[in-house]
């Protein structure tokens, strides 16, 4: 039907014939003559009816944005002062010469180029937001990624196996999506949250290294960098440490950045243990482009008469920290105020701040509510410790070491980005030695430790540090992955450890459980969020702007209205009936 995608028409073609298919992006009227900007996924290019030619004319004067057109034309060169070095094809247009009107098309809900279209109404009419450039671009690099990503595993002896949707619950933390079946009566299939198991089990056949782009599945809070149903690139592999499975991947993400960004990742990426990155960032996915750091004042707050501060130096569970933003002495009244409140929402019970204005004027060089609270050692310590300079702002963050970590790892963050300090290079990061026993069910129960035997871990209490591993980019954690426990014994006393019974055991993961009595080689893997990369690598603000068809904030879907009632039909099937729903009215 066409010879050439329109973005492609560039005065190579000059004075030939090109049949072009695509969408009325704009028509014009111009004294007497029509522009039509016609698009396809390549690009515009502009298309002039004269009305010389009157049939092609009239039918011009008909077309409307979003019709879709057939165009048979002339390529010529624009007038010298109609050029346009912003188009490929901005040299050139396209003279109509036929004109076939394919498909008319309402006027649609909203203009592509309008930038403030409501998400609701965008993921209702996805398939028109999806015209747009932009989304066409993060598309196409989607799909360049995963290109690059299969045949780089490909090259390196993975192979693609797929697991079932189908399936068991896997333990990784979230609330599992629950499939009712016909032939089981009041039983329930899950919807995978990971293909943890399964990969686990390929290893225990012999596969020796898996991967797959796989659906997950995890019913939990939505947030901007999480859906219900997202991609991983999930990897497991037999006979690797974690040396060697943090090796492979790091050189993966490198010839991806390379291949698809023109980007030189560093070589190799810094590592950091998490106790590291709690202390200076209060994070365990720190954004090493913002040069901010937590500094710990425990030490100089035991003594202070201010128990807003010495009440958490001295408590085992609490926190003490400063955060020096330099030059931030300019922050008004309301802009503290502002961040103050910010930091309330992690629950911090409030900001004390100095500032410097300077720092050679002992006391009276510092403005601040607390300082009458602190001797001048303190002060002059706090200020040598942080390398204080006139005119910044000193925050202070005092609490439950929890709270502290969340709240002022946040502020950071905010006032890097508010005060523009995030560099221009990419961060990637592994962040390593993670807590073995964290209730932040961060790691599932195969995560082998990194103590040697079942009665050392049993020993070990809260200290004892698991082989996990996590890849984080520009404070985004990407993906993570661990050595798993390959052995019956180790497994049993991490269970026990986790409170979890052999009954309960054996009726989650029996059947990993005893497959691990039947040859099972030391493994270990990780797995990637692919929307979450594919998000930083086109500098999308939401995995939703990554994803065709993603879900809304309260997972669902406007264009299909899913989730939807079923019939009574179908529920007799499945032998369910359902509750009448407790409405608000219901509940008084
Ligand atoms: P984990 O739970 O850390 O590990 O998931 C791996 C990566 O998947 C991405 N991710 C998500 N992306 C979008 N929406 C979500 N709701 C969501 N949840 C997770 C993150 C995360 O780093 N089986 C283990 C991996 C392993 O141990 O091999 C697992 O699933 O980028
Ligand atoms: P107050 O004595 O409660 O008036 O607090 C004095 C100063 O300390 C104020 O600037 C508060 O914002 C600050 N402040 C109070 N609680 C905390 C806390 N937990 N961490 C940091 N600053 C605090």
């Amino acid at each position: 039907m066409r010879s050439h995608y329109c973005g492609q028409v560039t005065e190579s073609l000059l004075d030939q014939e090109v049949t072009l298919c695509g969408w009325v992006n704009r028509r014009r009227d111009h004294g007497g003559v029509i522009f039509v900007d016609l698009r396809d996924r390549e690009g515009l290019v502009q298309v002039v009816f004269d009305p010389d030619r009157a049939d092609v004319f009239a039918t011009a004067e008909h077309v409307r944005n979003e019709h879709v057109l057939r165009i048979k034309g002339l390529v010529r060169a624009r007038d010298e002062n109609a050029i346009n070095n912003k188009l490929a094809t901005g040299k050139i247009e396209v003279l109509g010469l036929e004109l076939e009107v394919l498909n008319a098309a309402e006027t649609p809900p909203f203009q592509l180029d309008d930038t403030d279209v409501h998400d609701d109404l965008r993921l209702r009419y996805r398939y028109i937001d999806l015209r747009r450039d932009e989304m066409q671009q993060r598309m196409k690099l989607r799909s360049q990624v995963t290109r690059y990503l299969r045949s780089y595993l490909d090259e390196n002896g993975f192979w693609d196996i797929e697991t079932p949707m189908l399936t068991k619950a896997t333990p990784e933390g979230a609330r599992d999506y629950l499939v009712p079946s016909r032939t089981y009566p009041g039983s329930f299939f899950a919807l995978p949250q990971s293909p943890q198991l399964f990969k686990q089990l390929l290893m225990m056949s012999g596969i020796d290294r898996y991967y797959q782009i796989v659906r997950c599945f995890r019913d939990e809070d939505l947030r901007a960098d999480r859906q219900p149903e997202f991609t991983q690139l999930d990897i497991e592999t037999s006979f690797m440490d974690e040396d060697a499975v943090m090796q492979v991947n790091e050189d993966m993400m490198r010839g991806l950045f390379k291949a698809v960004l023109n980007v030189d990742l560093p070589n190799p990426f810094p590592r950091m243990t998490y106790a590291e990155a709690m202390l200076r960032y209060g994070s365990d996915k720190p954004d090493l482009r913002i040069p901010l750091e937590l500094i710990d004042l425990a030490e100089e707050m035991k003594q202070v008469e201010f128990k807003v501060f010495s009440g958490p130096a001295n408590d085992p569970n609490g926190r003490i920290v400063v955060l020096r933003l330099p030059q931030g002495g300019s922050l008004s009244r309301k802009e503290i105020d502002a961040y103050t409140d910010y930091v309330g929402r992690y629950g911090a019970k409030g900001l004390a701040w100095i500032k410097v204005n300077d720092v050679d004027g002992g006391r009276d060089g510092l403005q601040s509510p607390i300082v009458k609270f602190l001797p001048d050692e303190v002060l002059a310590s706090i200020i040598e410790k942080t390398g204080t300079e006139s005119g910044d702002i000193l925050f202070f963050g005092a609490g439950e070491t929890r709270v502290v970590n969340e709240s002022i790892g946040a502020l950071r963050v905010k006032l890097g980005h508010d005060r523009d300090m995030v560099g221009d290079e990419w961060a990637p990061l592994w962040v390593v030695d993670f807590p073995m026993f964290e209730d932040d069910g961060k790691h599932h129960p195969f995560t082998a430790p990194s103590t040697t035997s079942p009665d050392e871990l049993k020993s070990g209490g809260s200290d004892t540090l698991s082989r996990a591993y996590d890849m984080v980019l520009n404070g985004t954690e990407l993906g993570g992955g661990s050595v798993r426990i390959h052995d019956t014994d180790m497994q049993k006393a991490v269970f026990e450890v986790l409170n979890i019974s052999d009954e309960e055991a054996e009726d989650k993961f029996g059947f990993l459980l005893t497959a691990l009595k039947y040859g099972c080689p030391p493994h270990a893997g990780i797995a990637f969020g692919l929307d979450r990369l594919i998000m930083l690598m086109t500098g999308a603000s939401s995995i939703r702007d990554v994803m065709a068809f993603p879900k809304t904030q309260t997972a669902a879907c406007p264009l299909t209205s899913a989730p939807a009632p079923v019939s009574s039909a179908q529920l007799k099937e499945l032998n369910l009936r359902l509750r009448k729903v407790e409405t608000e009215e219901s509940k008084s």
